[in-house]
Parts: structure tokens; C-alpha cells; sequence
């Protein structure tokens, strides 16, 4: 073990899935399974086998899917648990299984109704009968954070001296403050013996806001394995962050001289895949990966940016996997923001042309919170000749479950209608397929949001896209009942800039 190097332990499917509405069949943790493995995560739990016929064969499926990351199995110091984890697991190349028990007063008194000494047999127990089946063991005393360190301890000593590879330190109610749980890693680390055999681990919940900087303060203090989660989600106020833990090593390297195997340019592109199959929006400020990690919206931070993103971004965002920050045009922006995005708009504008319509800009703004490109449009159109573009004039598609999802688009474009019909994997794929063969320039799908405006089945649904055209971004939206005239209509609008870009 190389002790300047942080392990990433990722428990997105095993505590990040135990939120409500958070659940994942086989077929999808497979898919966040790999994308972890690619992100360079070093061990993923996969799930807690004996709590479910669906929790045991994601394990068993993942143990196959993936080959580099330790394959981790959670298991309460229960026999039988320990048995149906090994099971599980046998297929994975590099298995592990994460076993423990309640060390806190309140644990032990009020939830295992047991004793102290009963709780450090029961560590020697399940650590020892967990070696039987696989090398690799890590413990857990859980509520840690809320144990005292003597007694953790002799508790964390019993399962070394029972063959633990990695201890772990669970914060499980988020309690502790940040120099508490860095004592107490410290606290461990001079006090256990044969400490030095065994890797420690953080795992901290966020009730208090506080994961990150506790996870943190257990690195300072000699943890190197991090238990986090993807967009920090898991038990109530969620997990610590993988994306913040990374970026904090990666952005601060001189002060940690600490490096971990994390891929960050694709943190962005898991942050959304983990979001989507779970049904659990990001929030907007969420650091590293939030839709405003990297939008600016004062006038001087925008001007500053524009100027060198250094002045106000300590994250270049491509680092993460974002292409390029966002400028938020609210009546705080200036003239510098506003000319930036009406070029990616595709409007070149002279001085005197920028001037009338920064006024007219400024008087938008005043009336509305922020200025979207299709306000923008609305002000171009009053100052400039209507812009060029595609607009849709029909749309059919055939789509169902037993059926080959078929699209025909027509879209009025210079040269009349145009109409033409394309498969795809679905009735948007399709349709999209569609309208790739009536443009005559190559674009590439970059992004794409669906969104519902409020619950029912009747509800308006708002589609973003981003293409990309030649190294530019254009981004095009549209609104309607209908999901898939909205997705075209969107699609045709960012097109439409392009357009207008190049024949300017
Ligand atoms: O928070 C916690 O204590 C846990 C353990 C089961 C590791 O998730
Ligand atoms: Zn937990």
C-alpha cells in the first residue's frame, strides 16, 4: 500500500441506494457499477446481499461486469450475512467483505440491547469467520463518531488482531465536528496496536454539513480509504461527495502531497448518469458538479471571467468534465457578458449595435429575474433582420414496445420543405436521426434535459440541448405537452443557431 495515496471507497449503491426512491434494478447498477470503474474508483460496494433476492444478484452481475475495483459486499457481524456475501461475491475477481456492528452507547444499550465485551466478541467473531471466505476484510464500527475513543479503540484493535485489512470509522449520524473526527483518527493511530496493518477509513453522513470536512480531517490525520458517494446522496442528509473529496486533493495538491486514482474529467458525466437512473436532481449549488458550479452572474465576476476564468474560478471546469463555464445574464451583467453570449448565440455585433442593445438589454432585465437566449432573440429581432432557421412543420412517429421506434420530420427550411424518416433506438433517437439527414452540416448531441414543469401526466415538459458544431456549443429549448415535438423543436432551435452563426 502506497500511504501517499487516498483510496476512493464508493458506497453510491449500497448507502446512496437505500434512499427512498433512489432504487436501481440489476441492468442499471451495472451501468453506474462500470461508469465507477472507469471514473477510477478503487473499491465499489455493491449492496448488502442478505437483505434482498435483487440486492444479492446485483452483487453477484457486478462481481462479473467489472474487473479493477474491489468488489464489496456489506454485512451485518451475523453469520448468515457473512455466508450469503461470500456467495455473492464469488465471481468477483478482487472481493471484499465490509462487516461490523454498533460500538456507540445508544447502539449497544438501545439497538443491540447488549454489552460492551458482547460487542468486541462479536468483532472477533465476524471478522474471523469473514476471513474464511475472502482475504480482504474491512471492519465497521458503526456510530464511531459518537463512541468513545478508548473503547473504539480496543474494539478497532480485536478486529485487526482478527485479520481486518481496513478499519472503518463510520460518523454514521454526522455529529462530529472536524477536529473531533480527525482526533479521533489520530487517536487510533497512536493508540492501536499493530494499527500499521490495517488501512483506515473515513465515512461520514452529512447532517450537519459537515461530511466533507470531516472526511478531510480524517485524511490530515492518517486515513487513507474514503467512503463517498456520487453527487454525495445516501441516509438523510447523504454521504460525503466523492466529486468534493477528489477535487480538494486535486486543487490543493501542494498541501496534501496525497494523490488518488480518480479520472476527474469524467466526474461530471457520472454526476448526471447516477442522477438520472436515480431520480435524484443535483442540487443547483452543489459544488464540483451543481448546474451553477461554474455560472456567474454579477457583472464584475462576469467581467473578471471573461478577463481570466482564474480571477474567479479555482476549478477549471473541464477538469470535471464541464466544457466551459456559463455566464447567468441578469441586470447586473455587463457589456463584456452580454457580447460573449450573444456571439454564442451567433450574433457579431459592432460597438454601436452592442451599445442599443445592451439598453434595450438593461431594460429586459429590469423586469425579469434573468435573461434567457430566447430573450435575447426577442431583442436581436427588434435591432436586426429576422434571423434565419429551421422550424418544425410536421412530425409522426411510431413507437411502442413491440415495434422498431420509426420518426418522419418535416421542417421549412431555405430551400422549402424538407422531409425525411430515420429508426432509432427511441421515438426522440429517431427523430432526431431524422432531422441530422435533412441539415446539411455534421452536429453532435452533447446534452439533453427533459424536464417537467410540475407532476401530472398532463404536464408541460421543457427540453434543453446542446449541440456542438465545429468546437462551439449552441444550446436550443422548447416547451410543450408533447415531449417529443418539444425534444425536435429544441433541437432544430440550437441548429437554427448554428446556422445563423455561420451565414453571418
Ligand atoms: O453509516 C454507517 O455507519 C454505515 C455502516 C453500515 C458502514 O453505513
Ligand atoms: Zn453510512
Amino acid at each position: 500500500m502506497d500511504n501517499n495515496r487516498v483510496y476512493f471507497f464508493d458506497t453510491t449503491l449500497r448507502d446512496g441506494e437505500q434512499v427512498p426512491g433512489c432504487q436501481l434494478n440489476t441492468i442499471e447498477k451495472i451501468e453506474v457499477a462500470r461508469a465507477l470503474e472507469a471514473l477510477g474508483v478503487d473499491v465499489i460496494e455493491t449492496g448488502f446481499p442478505v437483505s434482498s433476492p435483487g440486492d444479492f444478484r446485483s452483487v453477484q452481475e457486478i462481481s462479473k461486469a467489472v474487473s479493477e475495483p474491489v468488489v464489496c459486499a456489506l454485512t451485518r457481524a451475523v453469520k448468515k450475512d457473512i455466508e450469503v456475501a461470500a456467495d455473492a461475491l464469488r465471481h468477483a475477481r478482487r472481493p471484499r467483505i465490509h462487516t461490523g456492528i454498533g460500538t456507540s452507547f445508544f447502539h449497544i444499550e438501545y439497538k443491540l440491547n447488549s454489552t460492551r465485551e458482547k460487542i468486541i466478541e462479536r468483532t472477533r467473531e465476524a471478522v474471523h469467520y469473514a476471513k474464511k471466505f475472502v482475504e480482504d476484510v474491512e471492519f465497521y464500527a458503526e456510530d464511531a463518531g459518537r463512541t468513545d475513543n478508548e473503547y473504539l479503540a480496543r474494539v478497532v484493535e480485536e478486529a485487526i488482531t482478527a485479520g481486518a485489512t481496513v478499519v472503518n470509522i463510520p460518523d454514521t449520524t454526522g455529529y462530529c465536528l472536524p477536529e473531533e473526527y480527525g482526533a479521533k483518527i489520530r487517536y487510533l493511530r497512536e493508540n492501536v496496536k499493530g494499527i500499521h496493518r490495517a488501512v483506515i477509513s473515513t465515512h461520514c453522513h452529512n447532517d450537519l454539513g459537515m461530511a466533507t470536512a470531516n472526511t478531510v480531517a480524517g485524511i490530515i490525520n492518517g486515513a487513507r480509504q474514503v467512503e463517498v458517494t456520487v453527487n454525495g446522496i445516501g441516509e438523510r442528509a447523504g454521504n460525503t461527495s466523492l466529486e468534493e473529496v477528489a477535487m480538494i486533493l486535486k486543487s490543493r495538491s501542494k498541501d496534501f502531497s496525497l494523490f488518488c486514482g480518480i479520472r476527474s474529467k469524467k466526474i461530471f458525466s457520472t454526476s448526471r448518469l447516477v442522477s438520472s437512473l436515480m431520480n435524484m436532481p443535483v442540487q443547483p449549488n452543489k459544488a464540483v458538479v451543481g448546474r451553477n458550479a461554474f455560472a456567474h452572474s454579477s457583472g464584475i465576476h462576469q467581467d473578471g471571467v471573461l478577463k481570466n476564468r482564474l480571477n474567479y474560478e479555482i476549478i477549471d471546469p473541464k477538469d470535471v468534465g464541464v466544457r466551459q463555464s456559463s455566464i447567468i445574464l441578469t441586470a447586473r451583467s455587463g457589456r463584456a457578458a452580454l457580447k460573449h453570449r450573444l456571439e454564442t448565440l451567433g450574433y457579431r455585433l459592432e460597438k454601436n449595435e452592442l451599445d442599443s442593445m445592451y439598453v434595450k438589454f438593461l431594460e429586459l432585465a429590469d423586469r425579469k429575474k434573468e435573461l434567457k437566449d430566447d430573450d435575447l432573440e426577442a431583442i436581436a429581432g427588434t435591432s436586426r433582420k429576422k434571423a434565419r432557421g429551421f422550424e418544425l412543420a410536421g412530425l409522426q412517429v411510431l413507437c411502442g414496445n413491440s415495434v422498431q421506434p420509426t420518426a418522419t420530420v418535416t421542417v421549412n427550411t431555405e430551400n422549402g420543405k424538407i422531409t425525411e424518416t430515420a429508426s432509432g433506438n427511441g421515438p426522440i433517437d429517431a427523430a432526431f436521426s431524422a432531422v441530422k439527414k435533412i441539415l446539411s452540416r455534421k452536429v453532435q448531441l452533447e446534452e439533453f434535459l427533459v424536464q417537467a414543469i410540475t407532476r401530472g401526466s398532463d404536464d408541460i415538459g421543457k427540453v434543453h440541448v446542446q449541440v456542438e458544431n465545429r468546437g462551439k456549443l449552441y444550446y436550443g429549448f422548447s416547451a410543450s405537452t408533447d415531449i417529443i415535438t418539444a425534444s425536435v423543436e429544441a433541437f432544430l432551435d440550437a441548429v437554427s443557431k448554428i446556422e445563423r452563426s455561420v451565414k453571418q
